[in-house]
């Protein structure tokens, strides 16, 4: 049993993939992940200049989940457009996640990926707040914004990938943008950021950078990234938007919970920092040990179908 997918006419042989982020900043990360069974290269958010990234514990895996602080450490757009061509070798869909500081430099990445080989590209609007303003996915004039000027670079589809939402008024909001703008896809979320966990053992933040403040990944997440999902998904259904769900996938169940809240296919970060790139084939194979117990054969016969009233 082999389940196949595919986001804005790109063939995905497979439903899971790697979540920008860990572990796909360099040529060797992310040729690592073209030899595992990542469905994707998905690259790790590009800047216009290269990063360093904050200070140091930037990560940690706690019993609830992982909390980190990384501040967007990577090569800078034009390393990574230099990857492409090895990358292509791989037979796999490669997907550009892309954070720019600004309107502009959001427009800069998008105006240089047009010419490359790259299929797709993940907008990150969870990134670092923009001119004093609202991280982007929590600030709908300025998504719209951001929007309008990038739909002007229409080569290369490109989806959303979006913080979590804890109002439904907030989602209906959002999903009115994706269908004004017909965005193909939805990565469905990002952490939930300005976190903190304390260590008993000294009393202080596990993390540095930001203040010892943090984005919240892993199990933590599951149950509120599920619900957006599932959100999401009502809002969508009569759209061809497909949803990735994220958050706290580390078992072939996770994958199998976030198809019933109605997603597409899955990312993973958290469960990568502590388990390698091992995790792809474990993952999806036990989700095809589920499906077949339950004898269920196609995605469409579960999705969506969470809702005890119906
Ligand atoms: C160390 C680390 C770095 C991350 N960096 C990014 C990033 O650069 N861009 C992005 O869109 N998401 C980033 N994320 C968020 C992940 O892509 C993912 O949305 C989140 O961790 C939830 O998935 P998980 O529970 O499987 O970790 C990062 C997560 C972690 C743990």
């Amino acid at each position: 049993m082999n389940f196949s997918s595919s986001l804005a006419n790109t063939s995905f042989n497979g439903l899971l993939f790697n979540a920008s982020g860990p572990l796909c900043i360099t040529q060797e990360d992310l040729e690592s992940i073209g030899n595992s069974k990542s469905a994707a290269i998905n690259i790790k958010s590009i800047t216009v200049e290269p990063r360093a990234g904050n200070q140091e514990p930037f990560w940690a895996l706690t019993h609830i989940g992982g909390i980190n602080s990384v501040g967007l450490p990577n090569l800078g757009y034009k390393a990574y457009i230099q990857m492409v061509p090895k990358l292509k070798t791989f037979t796999k869909p490669i997907i550009a996640s892309v954070s720019g500081l600004s309107i502009e430099d959001n427009e800069t990445i998008f105006k240089a990926l047009q010419d490359t080989e790259i299929d797709l590209i993940e907008l990150n609007t969870a990134c670092p707040n923009i001119e004093g303003k609202a991280m982007i996915g929590y600030d709908f004039e300025q998504t719209r914004a951001l929007l309008t000027r990038l739909k002007l670079f229409n080569k290369i589809p490109f989806g959303l990938k979006l913080p979590p939402y804890l109002d439904p008024i907030l989602i209906q909001e959002m999903a009115e943008i994706v269908k004004e703008f017909e965005i193909p896809f939805i990565s469905c979320c990002n952490t939930a950021g300005n976190a903190l966990i304390i260590d008993p053992l000294t009393d202080r933040s596990v993390i540095k950078g930001k203040d010892g403040l943090g984005g919240l990944s892993g199990a933590a997440l599951k149950p509120i990234a599920l619900g957006n999902v599932a959100m999401f998904y009502r809002a969508l259904k009569d759209t061809n938007t497909k949803i990735i769900g994220i958050g706290g996938i580390e078992s072939g169940r996770d994958l199998y919970d976030y198809i019933l809240a109605g997603a597409d296919m899955g990312q993973v970060a958290t469960v990568m920092m502590h388990e390698g790139n091992g995790c792809f084939e474990r993952i999806q194979t036990e989700f095809c040990i589920l499906m077949k117990e339950k004898n269920i054969r196609k995605i469409e016969d579960i999705q969506g179908s969470w809702d005890l009233s119906i």
